[in-house]
């Protein structure tokens, strides 16, 4: 993109302010600006001025949910089903480890952290013995998909390869990287993280099918025959994925997608629900749930809406592309972002200075007729490291790994 070009693109934005250093640019970081204008995607941060109003909610009503008694009871059915399509190549699975990892407060790309006590255990290392089992139990590789970012993308391939992958098979495992979005100040005008760069953000999970589409990733897993993709988030060490039980229920029940989801802790715990929205799959964010939604009873008595999504979530490949198609809400999150301020110095915020802006995996849920929730045991499955300490933290995750006979 020429000078002018990216002048005027600035401009309608109010965004100019991005040129500050542009006469002091080498050729190279010149060059660089005007093709990160040019891919950068700015009417986004128009919409922090009326972010509150951005995602109205419908009508939420209560969702079925197959909890753990039913499971157990279908749960050789289930299995044989989801094995069978495991064992035909059916079943592909894509870690979403695009993420900062901000709270965690390591440079590093979360998959790389070590939770060893004793000896390496990386968070990676622990999803791929997870994925491990059900190769073993199928016979058959899975193909594993990993989302990574402009941010971590060397490192994570390196890594991998550094490992041996972890004693997964090499040919099954394709990396691809997500887009970026701007990131910017309360006031929606763009950071600077370098003089020729403005700060950017991963654009969040909902994008990841785009993103597959966009790498000739997507053609790949439609050649390879792929019908199912179980979608789940890097942090979570406990993680059960191409679960063939969970596979099979979701096909049985005819289910156009299915959603790991737990017991919540306590009404106001901090993890979206599965509920109904407008009569669609959904899931209603903690933040929006009020009093009367927290206080409401099923014909049993119990939460109506008492059952927490961990991002572990089952799509059929033949949806996907009419899900992206459709826009999906945007989130305009907090977050602290690194700046070079009125003396071109890189400043490290250590409280939120701005905002990122993200679309979600858990709005495609919304966009299709169906979704299975299906209940699964916190104790065994859900062990996400988001914090050093406290709640959802390594400390946390290493106390469900030692509960769970997982030497660490
Ligand atoms: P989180 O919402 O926990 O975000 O992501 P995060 O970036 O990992 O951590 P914080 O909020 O900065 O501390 C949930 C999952 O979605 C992935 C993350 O890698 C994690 O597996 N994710 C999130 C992406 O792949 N891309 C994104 O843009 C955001």
């Amino acid at each position: 993109m020429g000078f002018r070009e990216a002048y005027d693109k600035l401009e309608k934005y109010g965004q100019l302010h991005v040129l500050k250093y542009y006469e002091d640019l080498s050729g190279y970081e010149k060059e660089a600006l005007m093709e990160q204008i040019e891919n950068t995607d700015f009417e986004v941060l128009g919409q922090c001025a009326h972010k509150e109003e951005l995602n109205p909610r419908g009508v939420i009503t209560p969702i079925e949910v197959m909890q753990l008694k039913e499971i157990d009871e279908k749960r050789e059915a289930y299995t044989a089903i989801g094995l069978e399509a495991i064992k035909a190549g059916k079943v592909g699975a894509v870690i979403l480890a695009g993420g900062m990892g901000t709270r965690l407060g390591s440079d590093e790309p979360k998959g790389v952290y070590n939770i060893g006590l004793t000896k390496e255990v990386f968070i990676f290392q622990r999803l791929i013995e997870n994925l491990l089992d059900v190769v073993r139990q199928a016979k058959v590789w899975v193909p594993l998909y990993v989302m990574t970012s402009d941010k971590n993308h060397e490192r994570t391939t390196s890594f991998f390869k550094e490992k041996g992958y972890f004693g997964y098979n090499p040919d099954y495992v394709t990396f691809f990287m997500q887009d970026m979005a701007p990131a910017s100040d309360f006031d929606g005008k763009v950071y600077m993280e370098e003089t020729y760069k403005m700060s950017t953000s991963p654009n969040g999970s909902g994008g990841w099918y785009l993103s597959m589409m966009k790498w000739g990733v997507a053609d790949k897993v439609k050649e390879a025959g792929v019908e199912w993709l179980n979608v789940f988030a890097v942090d979570n060490v406990l993680q059960r994925i191409a679960d063939p039980c969970f596979v099979g229920a979701t096909i049985a029940t005819g289910s156009a997608a299915g959603a790991k989801v737990v017991k919540k802790n306590a009404p106001d715990e901090r993890v979206g629900a599965m509920c109904l929205e407008d009569g669609r799959p959904s899931i209603v964010e903690y933040y929006d749930m009020t009093e009367e939604l927290m206080n409401a009873k099923d014909a049993q008595g119990e939460p109506a809406y008492n059952f927490g999504v961990i991002l572990n979530y089952l799509f059929q490949v033949r949806d996907l592309e009419a899900i992206e198609a459709r826009k999906l809400p945007l989130h305009i999150v907090e977050k602290k972002i690194p700046y070079l301020d009125e003396n071109g110095r890189l400043v490290k915020p250590e409280s939120p200075n701005g905002y990122k802006f993200e679309q979600l995996v858990l709005d495609m849920i919304h966009e299709l007729d169906s979704c299975l929730p299906y209940e699964v045991l916190r104790e065994y499955e859900f062990a996400p490291i988001k914090n050093q300490t406290g709640i959802d933290s390594v400390e946390s995750a290493r106390q469900l790994c030692l509960k769970n006979g997982i030497a660490l």
